[in-house]
């Protein structure tokens, strides 16, 4: 027999009292053993943390209550009446963080690899279910070798029965997936039907399929880290959200992050005391703005100059760098911040940018967080790579994005807001409701070269006269920008409701926040809306 092998939980010499609470007390400690000693220290050697330990991190020092210790999978195949661990390889419950209630589940890798058997599921789904019934958020640690082999095919309705619940939960309650460890073939798809993926740098990975069969199939030789491990997936892929460098900071973005979610989507996000004064001018952003249009400058010395303490927990932030994503307060109020960065690709809307700006705006939506824009963008990345790789779809998730989200949504416009990529950034035309620029806005068809190209075009090629060509269309792109490339154009119309000092920015802000506080708007009756996927 292994360690942990079947136990009699109805042990006939067991008469008196004493012996049942001693017999209870042996189980427990039984149960917290998981797969013994030795598994616990290769999991250590790993660099890892157990499935407990990532539990009392996570949660209020003694808040967590633990379901279903005692459950241990029923498989009689392969020798397995003689491999029994307690709590069968996950640890399923409820506590609190920051005083307010969790779920969570937490893959035991020392119980047969932390593979998913019927029971194992059936633990995963009935706290998945309480959190829906009770309204709270639902966090799983995910360590695991997939599906338990020896049980099967109902290993596999197993994770089909997860599936089903995250889909059910999605934009109810707030899902969020730790991944500190393998996550393989289907077992990806719960994480990535959260709203929240966190990997841990070169301890996690994450893939459907493989090296080996990968090698098999294709003749790809690749690693595990170079295939799906935290960097590929924060940077490349975009399926991570965020790389820790480690559990502890994995951890301790689950904790922060829950500062910025209601319970649920019934509920609005918690509001904190503000220390940071609402009407505090930042002189700086004056100059912020270079004169040359074509200059980059860090959007995020913006954003932490606005936000309250200069806080910003940025999503995303190895992905399509080209777009800042992220959550910040003002005034202590929770707001979902999505900005152009000219910093990278001078801030062009491209494929990945768009998908991930679409779903963190749905994101936002969902949890009744408001949406801060900060536009500077020169317009969609054109060419043939874009083109075929579908920019028309992925642009267009952006904007029905924007144009389904009811939640407050304020527009700062502070340099370029050039052609598509102007209605789609939070425009007035797609519900925005407040919606500023700063004086060195630029809002129009195009940029004044391009404009002057397609205006001018055939004129300047009849210069003989190359100098003059020049000269010609500089004075052209002069005056179409003192004509066009302004906010005041917008403004005439009431596409801009005012422009704006840059350096009462964080005022102007908080202010609209306020007005909108009590903001209704819906869609039309629907099943649901066709977004272009
Ligand atoms: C049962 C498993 C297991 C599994 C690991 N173990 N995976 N037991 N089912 N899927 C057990 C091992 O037998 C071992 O038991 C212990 O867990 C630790 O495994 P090791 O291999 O010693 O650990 P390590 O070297 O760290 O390798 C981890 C691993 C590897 C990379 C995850 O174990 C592995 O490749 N496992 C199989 C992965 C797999 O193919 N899963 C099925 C995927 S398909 P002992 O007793 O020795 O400690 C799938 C379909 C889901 O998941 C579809 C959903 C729609």
């Amino acid at each position: 027999m292994v360690f942990g092998a079947t136990f009699k939980i109805y042990n006939s010499k067991i008469v008196n009292n004493q012996d049942k609470l001693q017999q209870l007390i042996d189980l427990r400690v039984k149960a917290r053993q998981g797969g013994g000693e030795k598994r616990i220290d290769t999991q250590h050697q790993k660099g890892k943390y157990t499935a407990r330990e990532r539990l009392e991190m996570l949660l209020d020092e003694g808040s967590f209550e633990e379901y279903d210790m005692f459950v241990t999978h029923r498989s009689h195949d392969f020798g397995m009446e003689d491999k029994v661990f307690l709590s069968d390889g996950v640890i399923t419950g409820h506590g609190t963080i920051d005083g307010r209630i969790v779920y969570v589940f937490s893959q035991d890798f020392t119980v047969f690899g932390g593979s998913l058997s019927e029971t194992f599921a059936q633990k995963i789904c009935k706290v998945m279910d309480q959190a829906m019934k009770v309204g709270a958020p639902i966090i799983g640690i995910n360590d695991s070798g997939g599906a338990r082999i020896q049980e099967g095919v109902k290993s596999l309705a197993g994770y089909a029965e997860i599936f089903q619940r995250n889909i059910m939960a999605s934009g109810v309650i707030p899902q969020i997936s730790a991944i500190f460890g393998p996550c393989a073939g289907g077992a990806v798809y719960s994480p990535a039907l959260t709203d929240v993926v966190i990997m841990s740098d070169k301890t996690s990975y994450m893939f459907v399929t493989g090296p080996k069969v990968t090698k098999t199939v294709t003749g790809e030789a690749i690693s595990e880290e170079d295939l799906g491990g935290a960097t590929v997936h924060a940077t490349k892929s975009g399926v991570a959200h965020f790389r820790a460098d480690d559990e502890d900071e994995g951890i301790m973005l689950i904790r922060k992050m829950m500062e910025y979610f209601p319970q649920n989507n019934l509920e609005d996000p918690p509001t904190t005391e503000c220390h940071d004064p609402i009407e505090r001018k930042e002189d700086t952003l004056n100059e912020i703005i270079p004169d040359s249009t074509s200059e980059p400058y860090d959007v995020k010395d913006i954003i932490y100059s606005i936000v309250d303490d200069q806080e910003f927990l940025e999503f995303h932030r190895h992905f399509a760098k080209n777009i800042t994503v992220g959550f910040a307060k003002f005034n202590g109020q929770p707001v979902g911040i999505v900005a152009n960065q000219p910093n990278f690709l001078a801030g062009v809307l491209d494929i990945d940018a768009s998908r991930k700006a679409a779903r963190f705006v749905r994101l936002c939506d969902s949890f009744n967080i408001p949406i801060i824009t900060l536009v500077d963008v020169p317009g969609f990345l054109p060419g043939s790579t874009q083109e075929y790789g579908g920019i028309i779809i992925h642009g267009a998730k952006l904007l029905f994005a924007y144009g389904e989200a009811t939640v407050p949504k304020i527009t700062i416009t502070l340099r370029k807001s050039y052609g598509g990529a102007h209605d789609v950034m939070g425009s007035k035309q797609l519900r925005g409701d407040i919606n500023y620029a700063w004086p060195t806005a630029e809002i129009a068809v195009m940029g004044p070269k391009g404009a002057i190209e397609v205006l001018e075009g055939r004129k300047i090629k009849e210069f003989s006269d190359p100098e003059a060509a020049a000269k010609y269309a500089e004075e052209k792109e002069a005056e179409y920008r003192n004509m066009f490339a302004n906010p005041y154009q917008a403004a005439r119309y009431g596409y801009i409701d005012d422009v704006i000092e840059p350096r009462n920015t964080r005022f102007r802000i908080i202010r609209a926040l306020q007005t909108l506080a009590t903001k209704k708007d819906s869609l039309p009756a629907k099943k649901h809306g066709n977004i272009p996927l």
